[in-house]
This record gives structure tokens, sequence and C-alpha cells, in this order.
């Protein structure tokens, strides 16, 4: 990846600079996902100020980056996605790895499909070590033809390079240590480096997630957070804001928090999960289901599934809406150690 400027280069104002790292922003990319009116609105900073800063950031790249290039460097860039196993390999061949890195994956579904459980298991996974995008694929195709790995060899794939951690912003109060426990097990983890390495809060209400949210980006770059999931990201504003009149109110905040999220996947290449709840819909298709959040949550992050239940254990996910796998769909079930191959 290029070289990353921080804000500190546009040579601004103190107040100003402290005004935009307070608000998370420590990268002059970071400023370019903002409208100055909404820029404003997160940093405290005038319209005109800020209108200034978006300026100067664009002028600086434009000295400092190339702003044309051939497709082929392009494709170079994509090529190098990362991934982190799910624990189930269908679900990572349907994903083409795993979890993707500097992407927000949201998991939608009804009660009881499988969300958290995808969730807790990917605490456990991101911890496991990396593989190449290589190593990857012929795991994947082994497993996909039937082929018995051969012992010794690890079948699941993490990103830990050394001194990782994980958040988890636990809304729904779901997570459970000594359910977790057996998922560390399965993947042979080290419990008690694990369990020191995951970071959880738990929100009392819609604005203390968002207060949460804010303070995110520092609590990812002091920890070197790989893995971040919020579960889940709409229950809570959809009870606080439940009247008609505050569903813009209630759009407004899930997109902030979501606008957040984007930006800590891509610049400090982490991995971002949040579940969201689904109301029943009556589409061409017959009864169907919905995600909630509605269409700014749809537009924010890069990989919308559905979960829904099978026969236990068993669940379908299939892609709704991705802004690069094409839609499909796999199998897999729910077990005492996360979700696994059904
Ligand atoms: N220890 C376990 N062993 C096997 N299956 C389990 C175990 N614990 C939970 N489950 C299954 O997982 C399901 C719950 O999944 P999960 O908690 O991930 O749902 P969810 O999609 O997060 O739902 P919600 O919207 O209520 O949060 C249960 O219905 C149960 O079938
Ligand atoms: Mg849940």
């Amino acid at each position: 990846m290029s070289k990353e400027y921080t804000v500190h280069e546009l040579k601004l104002q103190k107040q100003t600079l402290a005004a935009l790292e307070s608000a998370g922003i420590y990268y002059i990319k970071d400023i370019l996902l903002y409208s100055p009116t909404r820029l404003a609105e997160i940093t405290g900073l005038s319209k005109e100020t800020c209108e200034k800063i978006l300026d100067k950031a664009i002028e600086f790249l434009d000295q400092h980056r190339k702003r044309f290039m051939p497709i082929a460097e392009l494709e170079k860039t994509s090529e190098k996605k990362r991934f982190m196993s799910t624990g189930a390999h269908a679900l990572n061949r349907l994903l083409q790895g795993g979890w993707c890195v500097g992407e927000v994956t949201e998991l939608a579904g009804p009660y009881g499909s499988g969300k958290s459980q995808a969730c807790f298991t990917a605490l456990a996974t991101v911890f496991l070590p990396s593989m190449s995008q290589k190593e990857i694929q012929e795991i994947l195709q082994e497993t996909e033809q039937g082929e018995a790995r051969k012992g010794n060899q690890k079948e699941h794939w993490g990103l830990n390079d050394g001194d990782i951690s994980a958040v988890i912003i636990d809304s729904e109060r779901t997570f459970s240590v000594n359910r977790f426990k057996k998922i560390i097990k399965r993947f042979n983890l080290d419990e008690k480096e694990v369990m020191k390495r995951i970071i959880i809060s738990r929100p009392e209400n819609a604005w203390d997630q968002k207060r949460i949210i804010e303070s995110l980006v520092s609590v990812v770059r002091e920890n070197n957070a790989k893995l971040v999931v919020v579960d889940s990201l709409t229950k809570l504003p959809r009870a606080d804001f439940s009247g008609q009149g505050e569903l813009y109110a209630r759009q407004r905040l899930i997109l902030d928090m979501a606008e957040k999220l984007r930006r800590i996947a891509i610049n400090y290449e982490a991995v971002v999960l949040v579940t969201n709840q689904v109301v029943a819909s009556v589409g061409t298709i017959g009864l169907g289901f919905k995600p909630t959040g509605g269409h700014v949550l749809g537009h924010t992050v890069d990989t919308r599934l559905l979960l829904v239940r099978a026969t236990d254990p068993y669940r379908r996910v299939s892609i709704m809406d991705s802004s690069w796998l094409p839609p499909g769909e796999c199998k897999i079930k729910i077990t005492d150690e996360g979700i696994a191959d059904a």
C-alpha cells in the first residue's frame, strides 16, 4: 500500500488538528470520505473551515499521489485482498477466501440464524496465523473435493502476525466466555493469550454505542486490532429511536457508525463484521427478509449476507449484495464450537 499521509502534513492550526483527531480522523484520506457539511458535523468546526481542509487535502494528494494510473496497477492492488477463515469452508468459498480485510461485512438474519455464532467464531480464527492467497485457494479446492488434508497441516487461517487483537462491541450482551472457550479449543489456540487480546465493550444505549464507535479508532490503533465485531449495529438505534418521526435521526446514527467502521476497516486493514436484524417483507418471490437500517446501511457495507434458519443445526447463507462478489449461497451448521461446514 502507498504511504499513508497523516493530517499533520496539511500544516493546519493546532485547534483544527485537534478537532480532526478527536473525531478519529488521522489520515488525509479519512478527510476525503466526508462532505464539508458532514465533516463540520463530526468535528464541530465551521463549514467554511471544513471546505478549506478538504481543498487542502485534495491539493496535497494531487501533489503526492498519482491520480491517474493504468488499470494494470489496479489489478495488482485488487489481487492483494486478504482473508481470514470464517470457520466453515463452504462459506470461505462463497466469500472467495473468507472474511475480507479492509471491508465491512454485514450479517443480516432473523433471530437464531447464527449471526452471533459466526462473529464469535471469527473472534477465534483471527488469531490463527495468516496464509497466502495461494495456500488458501489450495485448501478450499481440496476441501471442496472432499480430500482429507494431510494431518499436520492447518485447516484454517487468521490474520495473526504476532501481536494482534480483536474487539467486540456486544450491544446484545450475548457474548459468553464459557461458550467462547470451546471455540478457542477447536482451533488449538492458546486460551490465556486469546482472552487477553479480545477487548469487549457493552454499550448502554444507542448514544453510548455511537460514542464507543467514535473512540474505536484509537483502540484499534493502539492494540493493533485486526477484527472488529459489532453485534448488533442496529438493535439499540431501533430501540431508542422507535417513533415514526425519529426514523431520520435513527438512519443518520446508523450511517454515521457504519461510515466510521468502514474507515477503520480501510485505514487499519481490519475485518469488520456487523450484525443486523431483518424484518419480514413480501417480495416478488414471496415472503422474504429485508435487513433493517435500509438503504443507508446497504450502501455503506461492502458485502451484505443473509443468514436463514434451515433444519437445526443448519443455516443457509446467501450474498444479498456485494461490491465485488457474485450472488450465491451455501450451507453451514452451528456447533458447540462455532460455525462449521454442514
Ligand atoms: N452450544 C451450542 N451448540 C450448538 N448450537 C448452539 C449452541 N448455542 C447456540 N446454538 C444455536 O445457535 C442459535 C443461536 O444463534 P445466534 O445466537 O448466532 O443467533 P443470532 O442470529 O445472533 O440471533 P439474534 O438475532 O437473536 O441475536 C440457537 O438457536 C441454537 O440453535
Ligand atoms: Mg445474536
